[in-house]
C-alpha cells in the first residue's frame, strides 16, 4: 500500500514553494511531489495532495471541512479579536454546514445568473474603454487587470466608481492572512479589514434607507424561508464578495496574458478565432490557476488515495498541481487552448464551489480576445514582478508595450 511520505526531499520541495524561487515556477516541484506519493507530510504536520483525482475528491468529501468555530481558539488563539481573522473565519468560505448551507442559499438568491448575465454589455463597454486608454509602454495590472474586475464587482455590488480604487491595497493587506497568520501580517491586515467593513457598513445603511438595483440592496432584502442575513453576516458576505471578486480575477487576466505571450501560436489562435474564448479560458484557468491551493480538516478518520488518515489532520489540496497532473491531462505543461475534455480544478468543488465562477469566466471570455485583437503587436516590455504569495498566484506589475 502507498504511504504518506515525509523525507528530506519532500521537505525541501515544500519549503521551496514557500519562497520566491519555487513560486516563480512551482510546476516542476509539483510534478516531483506527484511522482513521490499521492500524499506527503509537511513539516507543520499538514498532508499535501498534488494529484488531480485526490484534489477533486478532497473538495467534495463531506467528511472534510473547516475548523469548527468552537475549535478555532485552539488553532488561532484570540482570532475573534482580530478583524482580519473574524471577517475570514466567519465567512462562507470557511464555515461549515448547516450555517454554510443557510448563508449560501441566501446569497445565491441575490447573486443570480440573471444578475451576472445582465452585466455582459457593461463588461464589454468597460473592456473597450480600458483598451482605449492603453498605448505604448504601460503596466497591464494598473491599466487593465485590476480596474476591470474591481469595476465589475463594484458595479454589481453598488460601490460608487470613485471609491473602488482604494480597495486594491486594502484587500491585498487583508488577504495576506490566507497565506500566513502572524503578528506582523495582522498589524496591516487588521486595520485593512476594519476599514473595508466600516465602508460597507455605511453603504449597507444607505441601501437599507433607499434600496437600489444592486447586490448590496438585494443582500439587505434577501430572505429565504423567513430567514434574513444579520447585519454582521451581511457585512462579512459583502466584504468577501468584493475581495474575491477582483483579487482572483486580476490574477486570471495577468496569468493568462503571460501564458499567451509565452505561447505565440496560441495567442495567434485566440486572435484569429475569438469564438474559442470559452474553451480557451478553461485552459488558461488550468494552465496557471490564480488560486493554487485550498485547505481542509478531516472531521473523522478517512482515506485519501487509499491511504488512511486520522480525524483532526489538516489537508492541503494543491489545485495548481492537480491541474498539471499527467495522469489526467496529456502533455500537461503545454498550453493548448482547444484542449478537449478540460476540467480544471481552479474554482474548487463541492459545497464551497466558487460562487463567482460564471462572472470570472465571463470577464475573461470578453476581455482576453478583445485585448489580443486590439493589440496584435502586444509584447512584454520589462520584468514582471511576481506577487509574493503561493496561494494567490499572480503579479503586482506586468510591463507591456501595446505596439501602438
Ligand atoms: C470560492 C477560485 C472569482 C466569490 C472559491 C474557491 C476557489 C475560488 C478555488 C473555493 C475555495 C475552497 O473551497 O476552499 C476563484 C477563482 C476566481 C474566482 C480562480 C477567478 C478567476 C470569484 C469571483 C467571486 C468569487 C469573481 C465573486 C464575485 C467566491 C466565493 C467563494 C469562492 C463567495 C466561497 C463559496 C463558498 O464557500 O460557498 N473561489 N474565484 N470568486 N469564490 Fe471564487
Amino acid at each position: 500500500m502507498t504511504d504518506i511520505v515525509e523525507s528530506a526531499e519532500t521537505s525541501t520541495l515544500l519549503d521551496e514553494l514557500t519562497r520566491m524561487t519555487g513560486r516563480e515556477d512551482p510546476y516542476p516541484r509539483y510534478h516531483r511531489l506527484q511522482e513521490i506519493s499521492p500524499l506527503v507530510r509537511a513539516e507543520d504536520g499538514a498532508l499535501v495532495a498534488t494529484r488531480y483525482a485526490d484534489c477533486a475528491a478532497i473538495t467534495r468529501d463531506p467528511r472534510l471541512g473547516h475548523v469548527p468555530s468552537h475549535m478555532l481558539d485552539f488553532v488561532s488563539p484570540g482570532w475573534n479579536d482580530h478583524p482580519a481573522l473574524r471577517q475570514l473565519f466567519t465567512s462562507i468560505l470557511t464555515i461549515n454546514p448547516p450555517d454554510h448551507t443557510r448563508l449560501r442559499r441566501l446569497v445565491s438568491s441575490s447573486f443570480t445568473a440573471r444578475r451576472v448575465q445582465a452585466l455582459r454589455p457593461t463588461i464589454t463597454r468597460m473592456v473597450d474603454d480600458l483598451l482605449d486608454g492603453m498605448s505604448g509602454d504601460t503596466d497591464f495590472i494598473t491599466a487593465f487587470a485590476f480596474p476591470l474586475p474591481v469595476n465589475v464587482i463594484g458595479e454589481l455590488l453598488g460601490i460608487p466608481p470613485a471609491d473602488r480604487a482604494q480597495f486594491q491595497h486594502l484587500v491585498r493587506d487583508w488577504t495576506q492572512v490566507l497565506e500566513q497568520i502572524n503578528p506582523a501580517v495582522l498589524e496591516t491586515a487588521d486595520p485593512a479589514a476594519a476599514t473595508i467593513r466600516a465602508y460597507l457598513s455605511d453603504l449597507a445603511a444607505d441601501r437599507r434607507a433607499a434600496p437600489r438595483d444592486d447586490l448590496i440592496s438585494a443582500l439587505v432584502l434577501a430572505e429565504e424561508d423567513g430567514e434574513k442575513l444579520t447585519e454582521d453576516e451581511l457585512l462579512t458576505m459583502a466584504g468577501l464578495l468584493f475581495a474575491a471578486g477582483f483579487e482572483t480575477t486580476t490574477n486570471l487576466l495577468a496569468n493568462s496574458l503571460m501564458a499567451l505571450l509565452h505561447n505565440p501560436d496560441q495567442l495567434a489562435l485566440l486572435r484569429n478565432k475569438p469564438e474559442i474564448a470559452r474553451e480557451a479560458v478553461d485552459e488558461l484557468l488550468r494552465y496557471d490557476t490564480p488560486v493554487q491551493l485550498l485547505t481542509r480538516v478531516a472531521w473523522e478518520d478517512v482515506e485519501i488515495a487509499g491511504i488512511p488518515i486520522s480525524g483532526g489532520d489538516r489537508i492541503v489540496a494543491y489545485l495548481g498541481a492537480g491541474n498539471r497532473d499527467p495522469q489526467r491531462f496529456p502533455d500537461p505543461d503545454r498550453l493548448d487552448l482547444t484542449r478537449p475534455d478540460n476540467g480544471p480544478l481552479s474554482f474548487g468543488g463541492g459545497i464551497h464551489y466558487c460562487l463567482g465562477a460564471p462572472l470570472a469566466r465571463m470577464e475573461a471570455e470578453i476581455a482576453l480576445p478583445a485585448l489580443v485583437r486590439r493589440f496584435p503587436e502586444l509584447r512584454l516590455a520589462g520584468d514582471p514582478v511576481r506577487r509574493n504569495s503561493l496561494t494567490l498566484r499572480g503579479y503586482t506589475s506586468l510591463p507591456v508595450n501595446t505596439g501602438s
